[in-house]
């Protein structure tokens, strides 16, 4: 039984600089920002073990449990969120609903549904991007409303939805990016978590975070 991590031991964007885990880009169009560095996290673990306010579900449209991190979720939660879910009348695809968390060490599962990567995208090209960029927007909005301030995302999409991991991290960290700097969510945040389970999301994230966060200063001089 794996153990179970505390925030404490989640390090943040500007710690992995620290440590050299993250490597500077070569260029990024993004400003540093000591704040969102202290904010922006990144982690590979079983999100069913992290000890934060709220872990993110990949779920689907029914809300009734399924495989991978759902099937994961609901396995670690037991049967009383399968009973709240069957309450919340299913979710939209790029939408979010949040519930209790029972025998998970979290507070919440905030519930999003991801796009199925290849039927969407022959629907519009740009439609897999905007319902992902939904996915995380709405989440967060979730962990806003439920007071949630740490906050864990699996990579939603990329396993049995389809979504290329490099896609879906730089449309995640964007969007991410994107909520905290909007001027009335200063402050509602404490940590955002990218909790990668595979090699390739933990690849991807290690490829973009340095391009939508890049070190600061004092990131910099802090090397250890
Ligand atoms: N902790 C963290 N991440 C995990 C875990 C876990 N315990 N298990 C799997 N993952 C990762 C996968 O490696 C992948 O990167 O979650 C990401 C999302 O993959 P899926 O769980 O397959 O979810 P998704 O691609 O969004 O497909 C959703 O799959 O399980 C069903 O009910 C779910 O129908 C829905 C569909």
């Amino acid at each position: 039984m794996a153990p179970l991590i505390s925030l404490a031991d989640i390090p943040t964007v500007s710690r992995l600089y620290q440590l050299k885990k993250l490597i500077p880009a070569s260029s990024s169009s993004n400003i540093p920002s000591q704040t969102l560095n202290d904010i922006i996290s990144l982690i590979r673990s079983d999100i069913t073990k992290l000890q934060v306010d709220g872990i993110v579900n990949a779920a689907n449209q029914s809300l009734l449990g399924g495989g991978g991190v759902d099937g994961a979720i609901h396995r670690a939660a037991g049967p009383e969120l399968l009973d709240e879910c069957e309450d919340l009348d299913g979710c939209d695809i790029g939408d979010a609903k949040t519930t209790a968390a029972y025998e998970l060490p979290c507070k919440n599962v905030i519930h999003t549904v991801g796009p199925i990567y290849h039927k969407e995208k022959r629907t519009d090209p740009a439609r897999p991007e905007i319902l992902l960029r939904s996915c995380y927007r709405r989440s967060l909005e979730e962990a806003v409303e439920y007071n949630v301030k740490s906050i864990a995302f699996a990579a939603i999409s990329t396993g049995v939805y389809g979504y290329p991991s490099g896609k879906a991290a730089l449309a995640a960290a964007d969007e991410v990016r994107k909520f905290l700097e909007a001027p009335g969510n200063k402050g509602k945040l404490e940590r955002v978590i990218f909790c990668n389970f595979e090699q390739k999301d933990e690849n991807a994230y290690e490829d973009v975070i340095p391009q939508i966060f890049p070190p600061t200063e004092q990131d910099l001089s802090a090397i250890e």
